[in-house]
């Protein structure tokens, strides 16, 4: 087993007790809105399992919001290009890291890290910065690189023939190499786990800097994204403070809102440093394809990049408005494929292993939204999408050392894990965690630790048959 910093608070008392309160609390919440246990986002629930099982319209959309939804669908699709083109739209680089949306977020679903130690990274991105914080409390960015190493540029050779301005230089080559350890069960048997050691080839602008922080992100899956922005700020925080009573620490993030121009709750990101949709539309238009925007107009050009900033300009702004309403509308209207083996004995006895194991208490089974102006339709509805959206420490072997606003080195948002058993069907792949170091479910309860040490060890304990089962009723969430 990876040595992890055992929690600071080992003295519980007594925490199965008030955990299965917790979760049958939230069960009763389920029951009372919902009596059809198949229903993961009531009237946005739909009965498909195929590779559009993340990308779909809810059927409550209006035929004007489904127009709408469709149009957000085929710009989240769009291949961005160097110059106006029968197959792109003018707006890409002069850096980038991909071309469209869905090239990271395969179908809606989740990235996947290369398959090899020669192939550069494509779904995922290397977030960067220095000690301090930039003026809103945020990441300070590098000078010379800015906040995300972009390693892929308008150089006249992975993109358009047509591009007419100079080569521009990409900033530097990502690759990953993996380093492997064992974890044993009690009960023996024995795991082989990965931890992705990133390598940075080809700096074009000079040395990161010894005190330079990176932190590497996976694509994370869309699938009922909008319930995540509708679920109201008081429900997040009475969830952190019933987890206080169970001593765990579930913290909000507290981050720049660049749309209202304040400091607001962060929802979104694998350390929750976004508040908004439109704000991570926005970002990730800017931040991974260099298409800017009315919010984020300026380029990625550091002052050093100096043939960055010469570039050709396309239309200012590359992405509209209506453009960024149409994909958060989009985001905001997306169903989500109903529960799988709801009836199955192992997967109900895998429910209870969940609570059991004080999974719950961070990865909580019901939420329920709140009044939704901009979709009406989000409203009121009761969701089990399994996060609380706070922030945990995970410890050490989690860690990746750079803080994000109120988010610590070892601090991550609870992920969702609604929609995971069909990562493979959706995208091709199902590498989980931040970083996308684990190859299943039993890997990524193993990486846990920090605050999540005692379910880690409640699951290394498990039979073999319960953790099965376990995993099953996880796959079928
Ligand atoms: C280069 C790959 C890449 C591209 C291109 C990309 N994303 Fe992402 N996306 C990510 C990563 C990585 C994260 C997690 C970021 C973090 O933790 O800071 C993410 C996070 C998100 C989230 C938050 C998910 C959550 O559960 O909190 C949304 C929403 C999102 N992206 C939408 C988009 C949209 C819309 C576009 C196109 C405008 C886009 N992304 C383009 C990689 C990408
Ligand atoms: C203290 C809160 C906490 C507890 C308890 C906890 N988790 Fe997690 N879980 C997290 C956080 C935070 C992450 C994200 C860590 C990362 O990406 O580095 C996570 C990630 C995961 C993932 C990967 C999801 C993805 O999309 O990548 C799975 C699966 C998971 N947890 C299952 C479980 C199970 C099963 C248990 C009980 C044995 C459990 N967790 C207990 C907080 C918790």
């Amino acid at each position: 087993m990876r040595k992890h910093k055992s929690s600071k608070r080992s003295l519980r008392p007594s925490p199965l007790l008030p955990v299965l309160l917790l979760a049958a609390g939230a069960l009763a919440i389920a029951q009372d809105a919902a009596e059809d246990p198949t229903l993961s986002a009531g009237s946005f629930t739909i009965r498909r399992f195929d590779h559009r099982a993340f990308s779909e319209p809810a059927s409550v959309l209006t035929p004007k919001q489904r127009q709408i939804f469709m149009a957000g669908r085929s710009v989240f699709n769009r291949k961005w290009a160097s110059v106006n083109s029968l197959n792109g739209d003018w707006g890409l680089g002069p850096t980038f890291i991909a071309d469209r949306c869905s090239a990271c977020h395969v179908n809606s679903g989740r990235g996947s890290p290369p398959q090899s130690s020669g192939e550069q990274l494509l779904s995922m991105l290397v977030r960067l910065s220095t000690p301090g914080t930039d003026e809103h409390g945020g990441p300070k960015p590098h000078p010379n690189y800015g906040d995300q190493l972009q390693n892929r540029s308008l150089d006249g050779r992975s993109v358009d023939l047509a591009y007419a301005g100079a080569p521009v230089p990409n900033e530097a080559d990502l690759f990953l190499d993996w380093e492997e350890s064992t974890a044993a069960f009690a009960d023996g048997e024995t795991v082989t786990l990965r931890r992705p050691k990133l390598r940075i080839e080809n700096l074009k602008f000079g040395e990161l800097g010894a005190d330079t922080m990176t932190s590497l992100r996976m694509a994370q899956p869309l699938v009922g994204i909008g319930f995540l922005e509708a679920v109201p700020e008081e429900t997040i925080l009475s969830i952190a403070a019933k987890q206080r009573a169970l001593n765990f620490n579930g913290r909000p993030n507290r981050v720049w809102d660049a749309v209202n121009r304040r400091m607001s709750l962060g929802r979104f990101g694998w350390k929750a440093n976004v508040p908004g949709l439109k704000q991570q539309i926005a970002a990730a238009a800017i931040g991974d394809m260099g298409v800017n925007s009315n919010l984020y107009a300026e380029q990625n050009c550091p002052p050093v990049q100096t043939l960055c900033a010469k570039q050709l300009p396309g239309n200012f702004p590359e992405i509209i408005d209506r453009e960024i309403d149409a994909v958060e509308l989009w985001l905001q209207g997306l169903a989500v494929p109903a529960r799988r083996d709801v009836d199955d004995a192992q997967v109900r006895r895998g429910a209870e292993l969940f609570a059991r194991a004080q999974c719950a208490v961070c990865h909580v089974p019901a939420m329920k939204t709140g009044a939704f102006a901009k979709l009406p339709q989000l409203s009121g509805q009761v969701f089990h999408a399994y996060t609380d959206l706070l922030l945990h420490d995970l410890g050490e072997g989690l860690a990746d050392g750079r803080p994000d606003f109120g988010a610590g080195p070892r601090d991550w948002r609870t992920p969702a894990l609604w929609g995971l058993g069909l990562s493979q069907i959706v995208g091709g792949g199902i590498a989980l965690l931040h970083d996308g170091r684990a190859r299943n479910v039993t890997e990524a309860i193993l990486w846990h630790g920090g605050e999540a040490t005692d379910a880690r060890e409640a699951f290394r304990r498990m039979t073999g048959g319960e953790r099965e089962y376990l995993i099953r009723f996880v796959e079928s969430i």
